[in-house]
C-alpha cells in the first residue's frame, strides 16, 4: 500500500490541461514572479540613475559654489599681509588659505607687489606670486611653513622645501620624489590675486642644496 493517488481526470480539481490553462488566466495573488522581476529591475536602474546624477553633481558643485575646484580670490599683496599680520609675508613667507588648499608667496620681496598677469601653469616668477597646492608629493600630508628657516617641512616623513615650494633634492631632505605642484594664477590691474584650484602643475624635480633654483634655508635646523 502506499500514500499516492491517481485522481480520476474527470473529478473536480484534478490538474487538467484545461485547469491549468484556466488557473494561469487568473490573476495571481500578491506579487507574480514576472511583476517582481519587473520591480526589482525597475528599482536597480533608478537607484543607477541616482547615483550617476549624484556624482555628477558633485563634481561640478564645487564650480557652482566657488569652492575648491573653482578659482578662488585671493586679494592683493596688502591683503595677504593683512589677514596674516603675525607673519613675514614682506619677506616672502608662505600664507595659508584653507578655501583654496594653497600656500600664497611672494616670490621676489624686492618687489612688494603682485604683477599684473596671467600664469597657467603656476610658476609664478612673472606674477612675482606662487600659489602652492598644499599636498606633499609624497604621500599627501600637509607641509608647515618653518618661521625659523623659512622652509616648508612636511611633518609626516620629512620631505624638506624651500619657501617657493622647491623641494631638496637628496634622501637627508625626505623622500618626495618631486617639489610642491602649483595652480594657475591670475592677477588684475588692481594686483588682486585669483588662484585656480581647477588647474593643478606637478612641481619640478628637487634641486641639490647650493644650486641656483633652491633658496637656502635660513637656519640650519628647522621646525621638525
Ligand atoms: Fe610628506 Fe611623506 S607625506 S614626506
Amino acid at each position: 500500500m502506499s500514500n499516492y493517488h491517481v485522481e480520476p481526470a474527470a473529478k473536480p480539481g484534478a490538474l487538467t490541461k484545461e485547469a491549468i490553462k484556466s488557473l494561469r488566466k487568473e490573476q495571481v495573488e500578491g506579487l507574480s514572479r514576472r511583476q517582481l522581476m519587473r520591480v526589482a529591475l525597475g528599482t536597480g536602474i533608478g537607484l543607477w540613475l541616482l547615483e550617476v546624477g549624484a556624482g555628477t553633481i558633485g563634481f561640478i558643485w564645487p564650480n557652482l559654489a566657488g569652492g575648491f575646484g573653482a578659482p578662488i580670490q585671493i586679494g592683493a599683496l596688502e591683503d595677504v599681509k593683512t589677514a596674516n599680520s603675525t607673519l613675514p609675508i614682506d619677506e616672502g613667507f608662505p600664507a595659508y588659505y584653507a578655501e583654496a588648499r594653497a600656500f600664497v608667496i611672494l616670490v621676489d620681496p624686492a618687489q612688494q607687489r603682485f604683477l599684473p598677469g596671467e600664469d597657467q601653469t603656476g610658476d609664478g616668477t612673472a606674477l612675482n606670486v606662487r600659489a602652492l597646492y598644499q599636498r606633499c608629493p609624497h604621500l599627501g600630508c600637509k607641509p608647515n611653513p618653518c618661521e625659523r628657516n623659512f622652509w616648508l617641512e612636511c611633518p609626516c616623513h620629512g620631505s624638506r622645501y624651500d619657501r617657493l615650494g622647491i623641494k631638496a633634492d637628496g634622501a637627508a631632505y625626505g623622500p618626495a620624489p618631486r617639489s610642491m605642484d602649483r595652480f594657475s594664477i591670475t592677477v588684475d590691474d588692481k594686483g588682486v590675486l585669483t588662484v585656480n584650484t581647477g588647474k593643478i602643475t606637478l612641481g619640478p624635480l628637487p634641486v641639490a642644496l647650493g644650486q641656483p633654483g633652491l633658496i637656502p634655508p635660513r637656519t640650519p635646523t628647522g621646525c621638525i
